[in-house]
């Protein structure tokens, strides 16, 4: 079972740009897309270890959305964590939390 934590309101969240925040004890890098879908990964960059992918950019690869680490640029799929290029290094997919959007606009992440 999983507590949702509610980090922000959607209009908060500048499209296309992330947001850092708490959830339990994890850092959590969130996003709001285009669409207004919003997502959120682990905010922890695995390659450099620094807590830095909120600041990361925000692209699109076909249909994937996609994450670039603003540390050594590996590129990820924001909605599946999935890792596309490694920059030459072993492959680290990220982890993605699940997140809701309720009726009043608050954005709610599970831990
Ligand atoms: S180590 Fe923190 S931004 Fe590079």
């Amino acid at each position: 079972m999983s507590a949702w934590t509610t980090v922000c309101h959607v209009e908060d969240l500048l499209p296309e740009r992330g947001a850092a925040a708490l959830v339990g004890d994890q850092q959590v890098a969130v996003f709001r897309l285009e669409d207004d879908e919003v997502v959120a990964v682990q905010q922890r960059d695995p390659f450099s270890g620094a807590n830095v992918l909120s600041r990361g950019i925000v692209g699109s690869a076909g249909e994937a959305v996609t994450l670039a680490s603003p540390m050594y640029k590996q590129v990820w799929d924001l909605r599946t964590g999935a890792c596309l290029d490694a920059a030459g290094k072993e492959p680290q997919d990220l982890r993605t939390f699940d997140v809701v959007v309720d009726a009043d606009g608050r954005v709610r992440v599970a831990g």
